[in-house]
C-alpha cells in the first residue's frame, strides 16, 4: 500500500523526508510506503530545498505561496497529511473570525485539507507549549476541529515525543498529532522509545565526529568571530553559558537575561544537544564544545538527523532557519513507520500518551485545574497584600 502525502507548511522537507524512509511489510510481504504528491510553503529558498531533496523530478508539486491564497479545491488528492503549522496565531483564538477569517490561525488550511480529502491518516506538529497555550483552550480548540474533520472524523492521538529518547542527538520536545480516519479499522499506538534511558542518549560529540564532516561538505561555512568572543568563548566550560562564572569581568556581556538561557551556551560534548533554533541575533548560534565557535549549518543539520548530502538551498541566515525549524527526520521516520505498522497490522512496542483515555475530557480537566491554581495564588496574594497593609 502506497500511501499518497501531501504537506502544508512544508518547511525543508525534514517530515517528509523522514516519511519517504518509513517503509514497512505486513504478514504477507506487502510493502506499506509513503509517496510525495504535493507540498506547500511561502518562503522560496525552503521551497526550493524541498524540491531538491525531497521531489526533484517533480519540482511543480511543491506550491511557493502563501497558505491563505492557496486553492486547495485544484491539489491531487491525497491519503496521506502532515503539516507542521505555525503557531504564532493562537491568541486569537476564541475571537477569531472562524475558518475563513483572513488572519485565522493557519492551523485551519490543514482542517481545510482534511475536509476537501479525507485522507486515511494525518500527522500534524508543534511546539510543547502549544498544551498551555490560551490557557489549554487552543489545543483543546485544534483538537477538537481535528477530530471532527473530513467525512468520517478522525481518531487522535496526541503525544509529546522527546526526541533525544528516538535517538536524536538533540533535546527535541515537541507535540506530535496522528489522527487515523475513524471509519477504518486502524489503532495507531505511540511508539516506545529505545533510548528512554539517559545513558543511551545519542551525545552531540557522537553526532559531530563519528563519521567526521567533510571540510568541503555542503552548507558547512564557518562564522568568523570577533577576538572578544573567541575570547569570552574560551572561559565558557562545555555545557555552560554566558554567565558562566569563570568569565572575567571585562568581557562579561552587558546584558540582563535569564542565566539558564542558551546565549553563548556551548554544547557539552557527551549529552545530546540542546534544541537546536532557527532564529535570534547574537550569540544565539550555538557553540562547539571543543572549538571556539558557533556550529556550521551543517553540524546543525546533523543534531537534526539530516544526512550531509541533503543540501539546503539559500543564504547562511536563511538555511539556519530552516534547519531549526524542521521536524528531524529519524524523528519523524519513526512516527511514520508506526503509523504504518498500524494499517499493516503489525504490533509494535509502545507506550501510553499523558493525554490517552478521554482527551478532550482530560484537557478540560487541566485547564479548570490551571484555572484553580491561578484562582488559588491570587487568594494568596490578595491575603498577603492585606497582611501587608495592616
Ligand atoms: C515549522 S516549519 C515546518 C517544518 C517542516 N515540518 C519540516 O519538517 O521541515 C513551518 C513552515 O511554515 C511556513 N509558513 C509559515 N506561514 C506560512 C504561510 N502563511 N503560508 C505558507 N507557509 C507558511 C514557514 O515558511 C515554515 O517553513
Amino acid at each position: 500500500m502506497k500511501f499518497k502525502k501531501g504537506e502544508l507548511f512544508c518547511g525543508p522537507g525534514g517530515l517528509s523526508l523522514g516519511a519517504s524512509q518509513a517503509k514497512v511489510k505486513n504478514e504477507a510481504g506487502e510493502l506499506f510506503s509513503v509517496e510525495h504528491a504535493w507540498a506547500n510553503d511561502f518562503d522560496e529558498n525552503t521551497c526550493e530545498t524541498f524540491r531538491k531533496n525531497i521531489c526533484p523530478e517533480r519540482p511543480e508539486s511543491v506550491i511557493c505561496e502563501d497558505v491563505r491564497k492557496l486553492d486547495i479545491t485544484k491539489l491531487e488528492p491525497i491519503d496521506a497529511f502532515s503539516f507542521g503549522f505555525p503557531c504564532n496565531d493562537f491568541s486569537n483564538v476564541g475571537e477569531k473570525k472562524g475558518f475563513d477569517g483572513e488572519y485565522g490561525p493557519l492551523y485551519t488550511y490543514g482542517i481545510k485539507v482534511l475536509n476537501q480529502f479525507s485522507p486515511k491518516w494525518f500527522l500534524a506538529e508543534n511546539v510543547g507549549g502549544l498544551e498551555s497555550a490560551n490557557d489549554g483552550n487552543a489545543f483543546l480548540q485544534i483538537l477538537t476541529d481535528m477530530a471532527n474533520a473530513g467525512e468520517h472524523g478522525y481518531e487522535l492521538t496526541p503525544h509529546l515525543y522527546k526526541f533525544e529518547q528516538y535517538g536524536v542527538p538533540q533535546a527535541r520536545h515537541r507535540i506530535i498529532i496522528v489522527g487515523i480516519r475513524k471509519d477504518l479499522d486502524v489503532v495507531f499506538k505511540i511508539p516506545k522509545p529505545k533510548y528512554e534511558d539517559p545513558a543511551l542518549w545519542v551525545s552531540s560529540k557522537h553526532a559531530l565526529e563519528d563519521d567526521p564532516i567533510r571540510d568541503d561538505a555542503l552548507n558547512h561555512d564557518f562564522t568568523r568571530h570577533q577576538n572578544k568572543v573567541v575570547e569570552m568563548l574560551s572561559y565558557i566550560p562545555p555545557g555552560g553559558n554566558a554567565w558562566s562564572e569563570e568569565i572575567p569581568e571585562h568581557l562579561r556581556l552587558n546584558v540582563k537575561g535569564a542565566r539558564l538561557s542558551n546565549i553563548y551556551r556551548r554544547l557539552h560534548p557527551d549529552l545530546p544537544s540542546y534544541t537546536v533554533t532557527g532564529s535570534g541575533g547574537g550569540g544565539t548560534h550555538m557553540y562547539h564544545y571543543d572549538e571556539l565557535r558557533a556550529l556550521t549549518n551543517r553540524e546543525r543539520a546533523r543534531l537534526q538527523t539530516f544526512p550531509d548530502e541533503f543540501e539546503f538551498i539559500g543564504g547562511k541566515e536563511s538555511v539556519r532557519k530552516q534547519i531549526g525549524m524542521a521536524v528531524p527526520p529519524l524523528g519523524a521516520k519513526i512516527i511514520v513507520e508506526a503509523i504504518l505498522n498500524s494499517f499493516a497490522k503489525v504490533t509494535y512496542p509502545s507506550v501510553e500518551s499523558k493525554w490517552s483515555g478521554d482527551i478532550k475530557k482530560t484537557l478540560e480537566e487541566n485547564i479548570k485545574k490551571r484555572k484553580d491554581r491561578a484562582a488559588g495564588k491570587q487568594l494568596d496574594l490578595d491575603k498577603e497584600l492585606q497582611e501587608a497593609a495592616k
